[in-house]
């Protein structure tokens, strides 16, 4: 006599539910390495303040990466994964293709995190930490990154040409990217603030200069004083590379100050500029507290970014732990 199909049915479902769980409920935390590799956060941001000494951008750069990481595919270190056979570089993306920097850092830290503890730490965990010291070296809020994601062994360029916010979209689209991920308003306002450090090519920008959506006149929620800087460092005809600094008053520091400039009407993108401008969006009263109250701001900010950090880990025995950042190991 066979038991009826109901019963081997659901035990079959049971013991197939007991294999997932485990899996999918692995969460990040600060402790990952506390056995592994108890040093990994200073030997990160030792990396990260040598960097610093040759290069002030680093540190916006090295948070872009994260982000840019963490929209495409959750923070798995897709995007540092070169071309090859079988890999189609998220590095050459729309977003990121003569845009993204600071991958040289990247595999430096790899190297020196690798020489203390071979084998265990993930390229996207580095991604992570490396974000909050440039962060906290920039004069912004320190806090502990949840650790534990692994790497993936695929790339989705794809993926990163669609998911990845564009400067030119308006706020109702870029508020539904970051609601795909999983981010809130709240954590779209908060991140926004990154852009108090860092540049900007004149091509991200330039559109709202001179004709912008062909009115033949400049966006006019740019303030006029700030037009005509913008104008000097992007004339018409110009090259498109020139840089601009995202936050014109403290161009290095981690501050409050990208959220005034808006309240200014100095917001450099288009997507920036919006959060203030939209009238009647929900978006202006964070830009009110933010930009009155950095503790606010700060507080903000962490929780975001771990939010951000949290988007579809790899855990436990997903994906794998890269020895080159670049290469899926064995390739
Ligand atoms: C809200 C949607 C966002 C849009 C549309 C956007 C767009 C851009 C663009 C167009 C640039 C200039 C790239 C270039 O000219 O090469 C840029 C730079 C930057 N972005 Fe964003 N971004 C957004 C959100 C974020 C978030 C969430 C973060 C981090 C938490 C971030 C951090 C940065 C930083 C730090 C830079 C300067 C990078 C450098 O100097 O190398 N951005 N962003
Ligand atoms: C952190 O996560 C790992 C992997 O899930 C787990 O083995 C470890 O016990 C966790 N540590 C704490 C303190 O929860
Ligand atoms: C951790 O770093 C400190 C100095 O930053 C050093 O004294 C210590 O030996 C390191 N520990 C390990 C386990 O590498
Ligand atoms: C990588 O692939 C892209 C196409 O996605 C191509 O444009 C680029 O030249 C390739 N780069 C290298 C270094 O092979
Ligand atoms: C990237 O920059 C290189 C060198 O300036 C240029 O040849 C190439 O056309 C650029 N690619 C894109 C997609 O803008
Ligand atoms: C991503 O966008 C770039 C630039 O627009 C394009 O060259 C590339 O083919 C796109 N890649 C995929 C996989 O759609
Ligand atoms: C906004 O999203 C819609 C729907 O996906 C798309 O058709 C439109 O082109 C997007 N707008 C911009 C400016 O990218
Ligand atoms: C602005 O752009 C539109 C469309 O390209 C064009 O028809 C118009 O002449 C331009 N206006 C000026 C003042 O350049
Ligand atoms: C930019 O280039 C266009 C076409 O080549 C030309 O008509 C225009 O006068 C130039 N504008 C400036 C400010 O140089
Ligand atoms: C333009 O920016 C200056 C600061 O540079 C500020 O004092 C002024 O109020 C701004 N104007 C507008 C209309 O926002
Ligand atoms: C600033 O924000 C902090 C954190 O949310 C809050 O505790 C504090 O009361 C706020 N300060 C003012 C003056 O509103
Ligand atoms: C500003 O934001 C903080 C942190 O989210 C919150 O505690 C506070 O109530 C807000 N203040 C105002 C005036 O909205």
């Amino acid at each position: 006599m066979s038991p009826p199909p109901s019963t081997s049915f659901f035990s079959v479902t049971i013991v197939l539910l007991g294999m997932m769980l485990p899996q999918s409920k692995a969460q990040l935390n600060t402790t990952f390495y506390a056995n592994t590799c108890p040093n990994v956060s200073s030997i990160v941001s030792n990396v990260v303040q040598q960097a610093f000494q040759s290069d002030s951008r680093i540190g916006a750069s090295l948070i872009r990466l994260h982000f840019h990481d963490c929209f495409v595919n959750g923070c798995d270190a897709s995007i540092l994964l070169d071309n090859s056979s079988s890999i189609l570089s998220e590095k050459f993306a729309a977003p990121n293709v003569n845009s993204t920097r600071g991958f040289g850092v990247v595999d430096n830290i790899k190297t020196a995190v690798e020489n203390s503890c071979p084998g265990v730490v993930s390229c996207a965990d580095i991604l992570a930490l490396a974000a909050e010291s440039s962060v906290s070296q920039s004069g912004g809020p320190s806090w502990s990154v949840l650790l534990g994601r692994r790497d993936s062994l695929t790339a989705n360029q794809a993926g990163a040409n669609t998911s990845i916010p564009s400067p030119f979209e308006g706020l109702n689209n870029i508020t539904a990217k970051f609601s795909a991920v999983g981010l809130n308003t709240n954590d779209l306002v908060a991140l926004s603030g990154a852009h108090t450090f860092g540049r900007a090519q004149c091509r991200t920008f330039s559109n709202r200069l001179y004709n912008f959506s062909n009115t033949g006149n400049p966006d006019s929620t740019l303030n006029t004083t700030y037009l005509t800087t913008l104008q000097q460092i992007c004339p018409q005809n110009g090259s498109g590379t020139a840089l601009a600094n995202l936050d014109p008053t403290t161009s290095d520091a981690f501050d409050n100050n990208y959220f005034t400039n808006l309240q200014n009407n100095q917001g450099l993108l288009q997507s920036d500029q919006e959060l203030f401008s939209t009238s009647g969006s929900a978006t202006i009263t964070l830009v009110n507290n933010f930009s009155s109250n950095q503790t606010a701001f700060f507080q903000s900010f962490v929780q975001s970014m771990i939010n951000m950090g949290n988007i579809s880990p790899l855990t436990g025995s997903s994906g794998e732990i890269r020895s080159d950042c670049k290469k899926v190991n064995g390739s």
